[in-house]
């Protein structure tokens, strides 16, 4: 990273761009051109990509195009995908491409295609095996329900992909999760629970998280509790690893446990045997839709041009909104309760991945980098947060996930609020149009002039939308690979090693030192405080 980023021409160029942007607003920049919507807006497959409503213009958009060039974006690209140790804090690749692969892929010069093929072979065998109702426990009851024990990346992708994908109605089998080191969670698991039917997937790359150590063991202990301490548990037990030492050591039988690639980062990991449980939630057969969706956005990732590629785009718009728009936070509201834990997933994905502070020489950057995400899903969040959007003092760019589904009047009344949302965002309610409205209601005049500043919307909220036909396992996968490629663009021209996570590590240790009986000071007199306040309330 010879250059920092701000000393590129293209950064200037941006700068410039976006001092003369800041002031415009987007009504007026629709109503200068008629063909704004066909000039920002792409396609990939059956999904539209539509930027129109982010404030740029096609100088900006220029600008932020040379911005990619003068980054080596396809040296990146070409660098991900070929197996390159882009990791190299960890040194490691970062190749979760190969995991939806169908063709040789090589990392470090060797092919995983046959790794890769073998584990999917694995997943496909406990999945439908399950779904048939072949499983069974220790004391021969067919198993019906997986509750996956994992966290972060570990839980994250499996929990959004089984809750979009899986069937409304109760089937014979049922997949839960279970992340959360308060017992709360896996105590909701367990309560409708038969012990006799209940496989645990321990899904954890390293096989050292805290949370899903102490959850397994719950689960273990809860399982010998109803079954009897001297039943076999191995039945109810698969461990999906990179650590697979260690799930032996915990007791999973090695023919038990799946190996999870070194290569492969834990929040891009839900293409892995890591998604066993969306296979057993959705069958084998969905499974192999949401991998072949994710490959078309690796195809296209790799082989389109830059200003065409879909992932291109949306990282740059996002470097855009955060370096020369000011924004410090990115919403993603999905018009589908099905993706209401999206934000969830993409928040891990993004912020774990690109909330640096130094560049890829160790260098600090010059520049902000992730902002914070957050979101839900619509309509809900418009009788919640919508109002600062709509009278708030911050810029706020939104994404909107819009499947669009069926006709039904539900199904199309949720399209319209996606759609009124991001139109009446960008264009806001001003003076006139507040008068005219209180005057519509037959205020008087003074009233008028009293409310009419209450009424009062600048607009100009910068927004994207992402529309496709269905929430289709193929669309999904595409939806996420296509988010997985933005942070990796949006990290590499930031100039940040995406794939490592150095920061979550100082929270574990200070709860290391705080926990297990340690004898050691309390880190500062607020920590000391509240722990002495602590043991008064349990007293
Ligand atoms: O603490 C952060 C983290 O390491 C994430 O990067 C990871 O997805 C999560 O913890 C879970 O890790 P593991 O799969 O090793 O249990």
């Amino acid at each position: 990273m010879n250059q920092s980023i701000s000393d590129c021409a293209a950064w200037r160029a941006l700068e410039a761009a976006g001092q003369r942007l800041r002031p415009q607003h987007l009504t007026d920049l629709f109503a200068a051109d008629a063909t704004r919507f066909q000039r920002f807006s792409r396609q990939l497959g059956d999904l539209l990509f539509d930027f129109s409503k982010q404030r740029i213009d096609a100088a900006a958009l220029g600008a932020l195009l040379e911005l990619a060039k003068a980054r080596n974006v396809s040296d990146g690209i070409a660098q991900l995908a070929g197996g390159e140790m882009l990791n190299f804090t960890e040194g490691r690749a970062a190749q979760h491409m190969a995991l939806r692969a169908t063709t040789p892929v090589f990392v470090a010069g060797a092919d995983v295609l046959p790794e890769v093929l073998g584990t999917r072979a694995r997943m496909r065998e406990i999945a439908t095996a399950f779904r048939k109702g072949e499983l069974r426990g220790a004391r021969g009851k067919v198993i019906r329900h997986v509750v996956n024990i994992g966290i972060g990346g570990s839980d994250l992708g499996p929990r959004v992909a089984a809750r979009a994908l899986s069937a409304v109605e109760p089937g014979a089998t049922r997949v839960s999760f279970v992340a959360n080191i308060d017992p709360f969670e896996l105590d909701v698991v367990l309560a409708t629970a038969s012990a006799d039917e209940t496989l645990f997937i321990v899904a954890s790359k390293t096989f050292t998280t805290q949370e899903t150590l102490t959850n397994a063991q719950a689960a273990r202990a809860w399982l010998q509790a109803q079954l009897g301490a001297a039943t076999d548990l191995a039945p109810h037990f698969v461990a999906v690893s990179n650590n697979i030492e260690a799930a032996r050591a915990f007791g999973i039988p090695a023919e038990r446990c799946i190996a999870l690639p070194e290569w492969v980062g834990g929040r891009y990991s839900m293409w892995s045997a890591i998604g066993l449980s969306v296979a057993c939630a959705i069958g084998w057969d969905g499974f192999e839709q949401l991998l072949g969706g994710a490959r078309e956005a690796d195809n296209h990732l790799t082989s389109a041009p830059l200003e065409n590629n879909l992932p291109v785009l949306m990282a740059l718009l996002g470097i855009w909104n955060t370096n020369f728009l000011g924004c410090g936070s990115h919403a993603v509201l999905s018009y589908s309760q099905r993706l209401a834990d999206l934000p969830s997933y993409l928040q891990q994905l993004e912020m774990e991945s690109n909330g640096k502070r130094v560049d890829r020489d160790g260098n600090p950057l010059t520049c902000a980098t992730s902002p914070i995400l957050w979101g839900g899903a619509g309509t809900v969040g418009q009788h919640a947060y919508h109002q600062l959007l709509y009278q708030g003092t911050l810029t706020v760019p939104i994404d909107f996930i819009v499947p669009v589904g069926d006709d039904a009047p539900a199904q199309r009344m949720l399209i319209e609020n996606a759609l009124a949302q991001s139109a009446a965002l960008m264009q806001g309610r001003n003076e006139a149009q507040a008068r005219a409205q209180l005057a519509a209601s037959g205020k008087p005049e003074s009233e008028i002039a009293r409310l009419t500043p209450h009424l009062l919307s600048p607009g100009n909220q910068p927004s994207s939308t992402l529309l496709f036909p269905r929430l289709t396992p193929h669309a999904l996968g595409r939806l996420i690979a296509l988010y997985e490629h933005k942070t990796f663009v949006q990290g590499w021209i930031w100039g940040i090693n995406s794939f490592d996570q150095y920061g979550v590590e100082l929270g574990k240790l200070m709860a290391r030192a705080l926990g297990g009986g340690s004898d050691s000071a309390p880190p500062d007199g607020s920590t000391a405080g509240l722990l002495a306040a602590i043991r008064t309330m349990r007293d």
